[in-house]
C-alpha cells in the first residue's frame, strides 16, 4: 500500500518534523517518509508508536526520531525545532471535534495555540517549509463557507487557515493548508467520522457494524492524504493557498456495498442523518498545485485495508472486541 505513493527522497535536504505522528495521518506520513529515506523528526504529546507499528518494520521506526511535548507549550515546540533542525514541518498535532467539544479550552489551547506556537517557530527559525492540516469542517465557521455545521473544532481550524495568511503576510512564513474530508484507513480509530473505518474493521473481524450516519461522505485514504501533506513541502512554496481534499465521494451506503464485495457474510449498516460538511468539494485545485501525489481509488482502498486488518487482527497488533 504505502508502494502507491511517490515520494521524491532528493527534495529533502534535511529532516521533517512533523507534529501528531502518533496519530493517524502522522503514521502514515511518517512512514512513507521511513521508507522512502526521508529522515524524520516526530513529535507527539505520548510516546505511544501503536499506530506506526501499524505500518512500520521496526527498523524504519527504529530510524525516526521521537520527541515528546505539547504543541500547546511554545518552550516545547521552540526546543524541539531547535533540537531537529528541520527542512520542513508537517503540522498535524490536534484534538478531533469530540475532544474540542468536550473541553473547549483544551481545544482552543492545543489545535490554535499550538498552531501559532509551530508558525512562530516557524518564523524564528526560518523553517521555510511547512505544512498543516486543516480540516472540511472549517467551511462551517466562514461567512460563506459550503455547509452548515459549525462546530468549535471547525472554528479552530478556520482561525488557524487565518493565522497562516498573517504570518505568510507580515513575515513572508509560506505554508500550503490542506482541509481533509473523511480520511479512512489503518491507523484511523477515533474522531466522529472515524466509523467508516470501523466498518471495514468490522467486517476483518466477522463483526456487525453500524455506520451512525448515512449518505455522501468522502472516502479519503489516510495514504493519499499523507503523501499530498509530503508532496506540499517538497518544495518552498509562497502564501499561504489552502486547500479541500476529499479523495472519493461516494455515499456511506455504496461504500458499505464495497466492503460486502470483498467480504460477502460482512453484516453492515448505516443510519443516522448524513454529516452536514461539504465533502462532495473536489481535488482538483490541490492536485493542480502539487502535482501527482498518488491516488487510491476507492474498491482497491477498502480490499487493501480490508487484507490489512485481516492480518493485523490475526498478529494481535488491532483489537475488534469492542467497536465504538
Ligand atoms: N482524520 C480525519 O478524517 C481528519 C479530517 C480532517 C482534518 N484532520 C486533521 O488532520 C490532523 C491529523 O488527524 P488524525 O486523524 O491523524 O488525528 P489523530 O487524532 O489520530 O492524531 C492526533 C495526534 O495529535 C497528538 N496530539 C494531541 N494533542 C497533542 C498535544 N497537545 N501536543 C502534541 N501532540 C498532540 C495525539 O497524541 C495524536 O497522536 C489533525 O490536525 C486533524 O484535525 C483529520
Amino acid at each position: 500500500m504505502l508502494d502507491r505513493f511517490p515520494i521524491d527522497r532528493k527534495a529533502f535536504a534535511g529532516p521533517v518534523l512533523v507534529t501528531g505522528a502518533g496519530g493517524c495521518i502522522g503514521s502514515w506520513v511518517i512512514a512513507l517518509l521511513a521508507r522512502a529515506g526521508v529522515p524524520v523528526v516526530a513529535f507527539d504529546l505520548s510516546e505511544d508508536k501503536r499506530r506506526p507499528r501499524l505500518l512500520m518494520t521496526d527498523a524504519e521506526l527504529a530510524s525516526v526520531r521521537w520527541l515528546t511535548g505539547d504543541i500547546a507549550d511554545p518552550a516545547a515546540v521552540r526546543a524541539a525545532l531547535e533540537s531537529a533542525k528541520p527542512a520542513a514541518i508537517v503540522h498535524l498535532a490536534a484534538l478531533q471535534v469530540p475532544f474540542c467539544k468536550a473541553d473547549p479550552i483544551l481545544g482552543a489551547k492545543v489545535n490554535v495555540v499550538g498552531t501559532v506556537n509551530v508558525f512562530e517557530g516557524a518564523r524564528q527559525l526560518g523553517v521555510r517549509r511547512l505544512a498543516y492540516a486543516s480540516s472540511v469542517a472549517a467551511h462551517g465557521a466562514m461567512e460563506e463557507g459550503e455547509g452548515v455545521m459549525s462546530t468549535l473544532y471547525g472554528a479552530y481550524k478556520y482561525c488557524n487557515e487565518q493565522t497562516a495568511k498573517v504570518y505568510a503576510q507580515d513575515w513572508g512564513v509560506a505554508s500550503v493548508g490542506i482541509r481533509p474530508g473523511v480520511v479512512y484507513g489503518i491507523g484511523r480509530d477515533q474522531g466522529l467520522t472515524s466509523k467508516t473505518t470501523f466498518a471495514i474493521l468490522a467486517a476483518a473481524a466477522g463483526k456487525p457494524y453500524d455506520v451512525p450516519f448515512r449518505g455522501g461522505v468522502s472516502w479519503l485514504h489516510a495514504g493519499e492524504v499523507a503523501s499530498a501533506f509530503i508532496k506540499a513541502v517538497s518544495q518552498d512554496r509562497s502564501g499561504a493557498p489552502v486547500f479541500d481534499q476529499n479523495g472519493a465521494y461516494v455515499t456511506v451506503e455504496e461504500g458499505l456495498a464495497l466492503i460486502r464485495k470483498v467480504a460477502p457474510s460482512a453484516s453492515l449498516t448505516c443510519s443516522g442523518a448524513p454529516l452536514a460538511f461539504p465533502m462532495h468539494l473536489p481535488d482538483t485545485a490541490l492536485r493542480q498545485y502539487l502535482g501527482d501525489y498518488g491516488e487510491v481509488p476507492l474498491a482497491e482502498g477498502i480490499r487493501e485495508t480490508h487484507a490489512a486488518f485481516r492480518s493485523l487482527l490475526e498478529r494481535g497488533l488491532v483489537d475488534a472486541t469492542s467497536l465504538p
